[in-house]
């Protein structure tokens, strides 16, 4: 059960700023009970790097937007003396509630909401945060709301993690084979990308400076996480990931989901003897926007 939650509502909100594309609810329908097998972690110096960053004490209040599973939330939640998640998916706030308790992390809220409805109330915040969220936003619209949130001094950080493209033979074992697993998705969902009820023909934009120039902030602090770890990767974790994304949530599959699982496991079962992939992770990059 959520601890806390506040219903979506349905009144409205802005709309998605990406041409030819309509945010809505479905985008990552069915996707929470893969997440946190199927993504990568974001590199371990993530808490340490953020801390220095922004001399956090313990004190203030963290605001993260599209939290998904918790993923930042919970790794952030001892930073800070509250924090709050807010996502649009009540299945991924389920996941992330769930998460807190095993933890014994009793300091985070879920809100369930579309960001475009901040400030929905929810006070002043020292940092918020949109780790692989914010492109998925009317982000215009959202970062003048955040930024309105923010107590004196306080920070908007967005956080993008990346696979690292390790030389051949590095490895321990074989990287999953990404343009056999594409040309699968493509053989059942088409060609173009998919999300939620549409298709993304320009896929998402990038470029968040300008975005955030355009509602008063300053150019960007930019803060390197330094990745590199190889993890080592199951059968399993690898159809999770691919069902984690918008792009191939379960939904999108409707009743061919079994078949399109069992061919994702015959091509992956047919690429890794012994079904064992590695990947490395890469470098994440925190942008860092002061009030
Ligand atoms: C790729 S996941 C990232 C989850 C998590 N922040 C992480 O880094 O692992 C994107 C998340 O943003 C949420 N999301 C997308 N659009 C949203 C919106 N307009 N308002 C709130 N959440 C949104 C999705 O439901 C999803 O959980």
């Amino acid at each position: 059960m959520l601890r806390s939650m506040e219903d979506a509502t349905n009144g409205a909100v802005a709309g998605s700023s990406l041409p030819g594309w309509q945010w809505d609810a479905t985008l990552f329908q069915g996707c929470a009970a893969y997440y946190e097998r199927g993504r990568l972690p974001y590199p371990p110096g993530l808490e340490a790097a953020l801390t220095a960053a922004l001399a956090l004490d313990g004190r203030g209040r963290l605001l993260d937007t599209g939290c998904g599973p918790g993923t930042v939330a919970l790794r952030l939640a001892p930073r800070f003396a509250a924090v709050v998640g807010l996502d649009a998916d009540r299945d991924m706030l389920e996941v992330a509630a769930a998460r807190a308790a095993e933890r014994g992390i009793a300091s985070v809220t879920w809100v369930c909401r579309r960001a475009e409805e901040l400030p929905a109330g929810l006070g002043r915040f020292r940092v918020v945060t949109f780790a692989a969220s914010f492109h998925w936003m009317e982000r215009e619209w959202v970062a003048a709301a955040v930024r309105g949130m923010l107590e004196p001094g306080g920070a908007v950080v967005q956080i993008s993690g990346t696979e690292a493209t390790a030389p051949p033979g590095t490895l321990p074992y074989p990287p999953p084979p990404a343009a056999a697993m594409q040309a699968l998705v493509r053989r059942y969902l088409g060609p173009e990308r998919r999300a939620g009820q549409g298709v993304l023909r320009h896929g998402t934009p990038d470029d968040e400076p300008a975005v955030m120039a355009r509602v008063g902030f300053g150019p960007p602090e930019i803060v390197t996480v330094s990745g590199g770890q190889v993890l080592a990767r199951s059968i399993d974790d690898i159809v999770a990931a691919v069902l984690s994304h918008s792009s191939s949530a379960p939904h999108l599959f409707g009743s061919r989901l079994p078949a399109f699982e069992a061919e994702l496991r015959a091509l992956l079962g047919a690429a890794a003897a012994g079904g064992r992939f590695a990947q490395q992770l890469g470098d994440t990059e925190l942008r860092i926007w002061r009030r």
